[in-house]
């Protein structure tokens, strides 16, 4: 992130330019040589020897750009664009409360294919067992073989550059107590995809959710994508620290908000037994009449939910984040939900919906599209007391699982006094303690994620206990300090939501 590299370009919001020169074999047999890109924030244009290749739109999912047909022998040079400028008809829009960090955050690979190669591996876990399906990058038949390791070898019969096929296969399913991985193997000419694969079932039946048939109860905490001193950049250590804290925490599950993570965090959340909520940032006001805007944030969801389509630890995939009802957002984020349903049946579709302050209600007109309704609401922080909590669950109902998508409130790491008083960590681990407890009255609230892990930047948040810091936080910004907050929270979750593990 350029945001990180000097002070003097910390609040830059523009274009810069990333260059490289590199050598690269020049392809031969029709293989053909990819950019690969992790992921650029917010707008990325690749050219290479000062040909434009492409535009990517969406700053946290890969995307690829084909340098092929402009490699030359010896040196070349490809250069990136990369601009985070906000716009009005962007996904997030120009109000977003975390920072805009700027440029390439994560790898950048130079990758070579046949010209015929394994685009698309989908296992997942069906009634009679195991559908696979697999796609090539060209319309041609023939036959894949899969190599399922312990399982046995199969065939794939692919016309016109897809396949499926239903295995007769019990495998030993998935879950956070055994996070048992397959390592999977797909084969068609000359390309070889591998793969490692849990296997487990996500459903809801009425007000309750289950995984592999046995009751799920929801004790999780939001994270951001965010660090002190690298910025967006995060690395496997990182992500191994956090989960290491989530799980100290009693968690079992990590809302990644409110964008696309990298995408270590799934598989490790894989081995780790991890469950995950994953989203793409349609996040408080959007241009809903927008059809561009439709496109890329249909674009990010598909790009998000083909790069973690075969991770066990992903649950849930959100549309978006505290959007107020209006037609306009109702149609698009309907419309995200079937492109959600489209491209995965297996997983839950989710979003963090705001209370219907008309009705005082948990009430969303989205809500018959959700498998799962996340509630955004900040009872003892925004809104003093904890009876409005009490009366908003005494009022509503639900006929799908509810959960507390985000709730909390701030702590100055160090600062003590009496709960009644605001930013202290007293008054947090009040918050999320009261919090917790009650959330747990309501027999539709099937979980609760806490807002959230570690502080984090945001530069609208300046109050003197703030000064660009939302510090929400169950942990400081050093990801290191915990605060009482994290305690309160940990002792609540061994009360509450605990009920049998997934
Ligand atoms: C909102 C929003 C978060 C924000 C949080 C807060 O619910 O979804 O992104 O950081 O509240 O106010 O701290």
């Amino acid at each position: 992130c350029w945001t990180m590299q000097h002070p003097e370009w910390r609040h830059y919001e523009g274009a810069a330019w990333y260059s490289r020169s590199f050598h690269a074999d020049l392809p031969r047999n029709g293989d053909r040589v990819l950019l690969r890109v992790g992921a650029a924030n917010e707008r990325a244009r690749v050219f290479l020897n000062g040909a434009f290749l492409g535009l990517h739109v969406g700053g946290s999912t890969p995307f690829f750009a084909d340098l092929t047909a402009h490699l030359r022998p010896g040196a070349n040079n490809l250069m990136i664009e990369v601009d985070n400028t906000r716009r009005t008809d962007a996904v997030p829009m120009q109000h977003f409360d975390w920072f805009n960090h700027g440029g390439i955050h994560r790898d950048v690979e130079l990758v070579t294919v046949p010209a015929v190669c394994i685009n698309r591996l989908f296992l997942q876990l069906v009634e009679r067992g195991i559908a696979v399906d697999v796609g090539l990058s060209l319309q041609v038949d023939g036959i894949a073989t899969l190599d399922f390791a312990g399982l046995g070898q199969f065939e794939i019969n692919i016309v016109g550059g897809a396949g499926t096929v239903l295995l007769d296969l019990s495998p030993e399913l998935w879950s956070p107590d055994n996070p048992r991985l397959y390592d999977v193997a797909a084969q068609f000419g000359t390309d070889r995809v591998a793969d490692r694969i849990g296997f487990r079932r996500i459903e809801r039946q009425g007000t309750s959710l289950s995984l592999n048939g046995r009751p799920l109860a929801l004790r999780g905490l939001c994270v951001h994508e965010d660090d002190r001193d690298t910025g967006r950049v995060t690395c496997e250590s990182d992500i191994r620290r956090r989960f290491a804290h989530l799980r100290e925490l009693g968690a079992n599950v990590a809302r990644l908000s409110h964008y696309p993570h990298h995408e270590l965090v799934a598989k490790i959340a894989d081995e780790e037994g991890m469950l995950l909520w994953e989203e793409i940032p349609v996040y408080w006001a959007i241009s809903f009449d927008n059809p561009h805007t439709f496109d890329n944030a249909r674009n990010q969801l598909c790009e998000l939910i083909r790069r973690d389509a075969n991770r066990a630890s992903v649950i849930l995939w959100g549309v978006g984040n505290e959007n107020a009802d209006t037609e306009a957002r109702l149609a698009f984020m309907t419309g995200l939900t079937k492109v959600a349903r489209a491209e995965d049946a297996s997983r839950l579709i989710a979003a963090a919906c705001l209370i219907n302050r008309q009705t005082f209600r948990i009430e969303d007109r989205l809500a018959e599209h959700l498998d799962v309704i996340g509630l955004n609401e900040y009872f003892g922080w925004y809104e003093p007391g904890f009876e409005g909590l009490q009366r908003l669950l005494a009022n509503s109902n639900s006929d799908r699982p509810v959960v507390i998508s985000e709730t909390g409130a701030d702590a100055a790491p160090g600062l003590h006094g009496p709960e009644t008083q605001l930013f202290t960590e007293e008054r947090q681990a009040l918050v999320l303690t009261r919090q917790v407890q009650i959330a747990a009255t309501a027999p539709y609230v099937v979980g609760v994620f806490a807002w959230l892990l570690y502080d984090f930047r945001s530069e609208r948040r300046q109050t003197r206990y703030q000064r660009g810091w939302n510090r929400k936080g169950v942990i400081a910004e050093d990801k290191a300090t915990h605060k009482l907050g994290f305690h309160a929270l940990a002792d609540a979750f061994a009360q509450h939501f605990n009920g049998p593990k997934g």
